[in-house]
C-alpha cells in the first residue's frame, strides 16, 4: 500500500475518533412555529434550522450563534422507527429553560429531518460545527 494512502486512512480514522471523543451525547424535544422572539435574538429571523439550548449549554447567552451538528440515535419510548439517517446543522438561538442536562430543543423543522415527530424525544449526539471544521481543514 502507498504511502500517501495510509497517511490518507491515518488521517481519516484520527477524524473519526476526534469527532467521537468530541461529541456529546443527549436526548433532543421539539417546539412548533412560531419561531419569534428568541432569548438571543429577540424578533431577528434566524431561519428554521435552529434550536434551544439547556441552561448549562446557553451558559448565559454564550452559545448564542454557535451551530452544531445533530444525529438522532435511536427512541426513548416504543415508538417505532423514531430516527431517521443523516445529520442536521442547527443554529442555538434560545434558551430551552425545561431541558433536562444534554438536552436540545430542535425547531419542529429540525428535528423532524432526523427524527419522527411521534416520537417526541429521541436520543442524539451532537458536536460543535466549528470543531469539526477545524478538525477537517
Ligand atoms: C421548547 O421550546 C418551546 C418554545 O420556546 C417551549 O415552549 C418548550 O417548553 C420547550 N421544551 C422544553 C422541554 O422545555
Amino acid at each position: 500500500m502507498g504511502c500517501q494512502i495510509r497517511l490518507l486512512m491515518l488521517f481519516g480514522t484520527l477524524i473519526s475518533f476526534a469527532s467521537v471523543v468530541l461529541s456529546k451525547q443527549g436526548t433532543s424535544v421539539y417546539y412548533a412555529r412560531p419561531y419569534l422572539p428568541s432569548a438571543c435574538y429577540g424578533n431577528r429571523n434566524q431561519g428554521i434550522m435552529i434550536a434551544g439550548a439547556n441552561p448549562t449549554l446557553y451558559n448565559g447567552g454564550k452559545v448564542c450563534g454557535r451551530r452544531y451538528k445533530v444525529r438522532c440515535l435511536g427512541g426513548t419510548n416504543k415508538t417505532p422507527h423514531p430516527c431517521k439517517s443523516g445529520e442536521i446543522t442547527v443554529k442555538v438561538v434560545d434558551l430551552c429553560p425545561g431541558c433536562g442536562a444534554n438536552e436540545i430543543n430542535l425547531s419542529q423543522d429540525a428535528f423532524s429531518r432526523i427524527a419522527n415527530l411521534k416520537a417526541g424525544r429521541v436520543r442524539i449526539d451532537y458536536i460543535q460545527y466549528a470543531n469539526l471544521k477545524f478538525l477537517v481543514h
